[in-house]
């Protein structure tokens, strides 16, 4: 008998076939018992019918419980209600454990209990297409960049230095070395390696010691940071654009399921997927101060205005040329005000926040030295960052997006900590 996965139902009509899996449910009815099986490819209704499948059979299969482990046979068939879908007439009915009590029931439970329970929680439908989307989203950036001569390049997880400033930063003793921080972004690494490769991208965790409690952040997230040489402003943010549109594409194509599941408005990704938008930082605090906001022109925008600034949009924002004071020391100046980086951040709609931070880089040796000493880093150790623009310095330019933020936008769920399969945040590290 052949085993078969759940996705392949339909290839195997009216013949018998073995399947592997869980009991997600149970429901019996006199001499029916319908179980709803999975196996990770997905779900079907098996049936099994006491005078069909036998006395001594049907009083082994009343014994499965919820999440128990079990190997069926039996024979695919159309759903007898529900057009597109199968059923299965279960002939035989194979125990491999009996779960005990299991944990996570019909009933509500609080986020606390799921998320102490994540190890188990992770097999709820939900979570399964989350999971599944999670997949598809890393394995799209992968595909884009692949396919538009990015080279992957793994930077380093454990630096001697900071990236994204030094208020987030995870710090640990390194032998007779002193400290050594978790990566926040592989950026600066990356930027060696456009000078080997030409375009360059990493895919790994980083780590913010965020004591942000909010529903877009975690301490440990996956960033995909991609760097190329002689790409200028402008041509950074055709880039992400392009990106991010195929990303949404593919999400479409690929987990049309997994976004019914997780009762995701399709229509709001699909409006998404055409030219973005763009504004100047200093557009975007006019705008929001004639709606009403207190903003200033110096300041970092916050969730509301992100949220403001969106609303109405169908597409993402893109919000450019920033005060240099609050963005990071790399940014390349505004040739045309110094007092600006050519540096931008991507909004997602539908109030899903900031999904990428980008900028062009300084490549000008002493304007990149000059910005380092006034924010008094410790220039011998970015030496070799500094290096990069003594020996061929180039344009070039490069952007992080946030795997997990980008998923939330997709999925459209509310918060961040269910894009990830064990997420870390200030306050739960467990399990
Ligand atoms: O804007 P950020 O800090 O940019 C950088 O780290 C650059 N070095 C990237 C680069 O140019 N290569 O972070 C990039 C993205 C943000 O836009 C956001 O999507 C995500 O990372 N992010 C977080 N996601 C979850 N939890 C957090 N605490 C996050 N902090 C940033
Ligand atoms: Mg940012």
């Amino acid at each position: 008998m052949q085993d078969i996965f759940v996705k392949d139902l339909a290839e195997h009509l009216g013949k018998e076939v073995r399947l592997k899996g869980w009991a997600r449910n149970i429901r019996s009815s006199g001499k029916l018992l319908f179980i709803i099986f999975r196996d990770g490819t997905g779900e079907v209704q098996a049936v099994a019918f006491k005078p069909e499948l036998g006395e001594e059979a049907f009083e082994e299969a009343k014994k499965l419980t919820l999440e128990s482990s079990v190997v069926l046979t039996g024979v695919p068939k159309e759903h007898q209600k529900i057009a597109g879908q199968y059923e299965l007439s279960v002939s035989g009915v194979k125990i491999v454990q009996i779960a005990e009590d299991y944990p996570i029931g019909k009933k509500e439970h609080g986020p606390d209990f799921l998320l102490s329970n994540r190890h188990l929680w992770l097999r709820a439908p939900k979570q399964w297409a989350i999971l599944r989307v999670r997949h598809t989203v890393y394995y799209a950036i992968c595909d884009y960049l692949n396919d538009n001569g990015f080279f992957r390049f793994d930077s380093p997880i454990l630096t001697p230095n900071a990236c994204e400033g030094t208020t987030t930063l995870f710090e640990l003793d390194y032998f007779d070395e002193g400290k050594a921080y978790l990566s926040q972004s592989g950026q600066l690494y990356l930027e060696t390696g456009i000078m080997s490769l030409g375009r360059v991208y990493d895919f790994g965790p980083v780590f913010r010691a965020e004591r942000s409690k909010t529903r877009k952040h975690l301490t440990e997230f996956w960033m995909m940071d991609a760097e190329a040489a002689f790409v200028e402003h402008d041509e950074n943010m055709a880039i992400q654009e392009g990106l991010i549109r195929y990303v949404i594409r593919t999400v479409l194509e690929k987990c049309d399921q997994e976004l019914d599941i997780l009762e995701r408005d399709k229509e709001a990704l699909i409006a998404a997927d055409a030219p973005f938008k763009k504004m100047t930082h200093y557009e975007a605090v006019e705008y929001l101060r004639s709606k009403g906001s207190q903003i200033t022109h110096g300041s970092d925008l916050g969730a509301p205005d992100e949220l403001m600034l969106t609303e109405g949009s169908a597409v993402p924002v893109f919000i450019e040329k920033w005060p240099k004071e609050i963005k990071a020391f790399y940014m390349k100046r505004d040739p045309e005000d110094e007092n600006l980086v050519l540096g931008n951040d991507l909004i997602a709609p539908e109030g899903f926040g900031e999904i990428i931070g980008g900028s062009q880089r300084e490549d000008d040796h002493d304007l990149l030295l000059g910005r380092m000493q006034a924010e008094k880093m410790p220039i011998e150790e970015y030496q070799w960052f500094l290096d990069l623009r003594k020996y061929g310095s180039v344009p070039h330019s490069g952007f992080g997006i946030g795997l997990e933020r980008l998923i939330t936008w997709m999925t459209g769920i509310h918060h961040i900590r269910e894009t990830i399969p064990f997420p870390r945040m200030i306050y739960r590290i467990y399990p």
